[in-house]
């Protein structure tokens, strides 16, 4: 695959097949994935890559989690309030999303149920939960976000879907706590991986983009 068609077919899957990603591929796009440019080199994302029943494990634990919404605790705040065009465009996605899925606009508990897969990562066998250790701040987070589209741009270069989630970052202290990372490592993202599920509703969906002049300005 080259990297105009890596970067022009990645998108946020959410429905995955049941199958391992082989460990030996695994290694192969992790390894890529260490090319990403960060600040003096730094590299400062520590990655927690995690499968099998300790996955399910932690996913009973963040479902249970998620269903009182006061109790989030980001180590980032993330308030998920957008304004102007970008309330717009979060709408307009979210939009795609639920027609894919059938999920009328008004369906209150159909859309609480299909946020809730986000704790149970969409099926998916595996996750990748990037953390950034102290002292960093913004500088090093927008390293770890070039870190992350790299892994998934390796992983898509594998066949591997993705999804990238906020949403896993909600309960850090729960992840914390089952996978033994220390408390001075901050979840700043988690990824669900895998092999698409193709038949899957939520799959359907291809949000669209602004127009290039609404982003970027050329200057001669
Ligand atoms: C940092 C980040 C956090 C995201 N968090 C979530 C999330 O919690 N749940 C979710 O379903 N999608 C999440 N997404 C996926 C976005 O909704 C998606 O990237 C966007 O709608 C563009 O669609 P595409 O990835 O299919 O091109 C996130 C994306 C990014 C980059």
């Amino acid at each position: 695959m080259n990297i105009a068609d890596a970067i022009a077919t990645r998108r946020s899957v959410r429905g995955f097949l049941p199958q391992d990603v082989p460990q030996e591929d695994l290694q192969a796009i992790f390894q890529l994935a260490q090319h990403a440019p960060s600040n003096c080199n730094t590299q400062p994302w520590v990655v927690h890559v995690v499968s099998g029943t300790a996955l399910r494990d932690l996913g009973r634990r963040l479902c249970q989690a998620a269903l009182d919404p006061t109790q989030h605790a980001p180590d980032f705040p993330y308030d998920g309030r957008y304004e102007g065009v970008y309330r717009e465009r979060q709408q307009d996605s979210a939009a795609q999303l639920f027609n894919a899925m059938g999920i009328a606009r008004e369906d209150k508990s159909g859309r609480a149920r299909s946020f809730l897969r986000n704790f149970d990562f969409f099926e998916a066998p595996h996750a990748a939960f990037i953390f950034l250790p102290e002292p960093f701040g913004l500088r090093e987070a927008a390293d770890c976000g070039l870190y992350a589209q790299t892994l998934m741009l390796a992983m898509k270069g594998q066949g591997v879907a993705s999804c990238p989630q906020t949403s896993l970052t909600f309960h850090p202290a729960i992840v914390r706590e089952m996978l033994g990372v220390p408390a001075a490592h901050k979840l700043l993202l988690g990824i669900s991986f895998g092999y698409e599920d193709p038949q899957h509703a939520a799959n359907l969906c291809r949000v669209s983009r602004a127009p290039l002049e609404a982003t970027a300005i050329f200057h001669n």
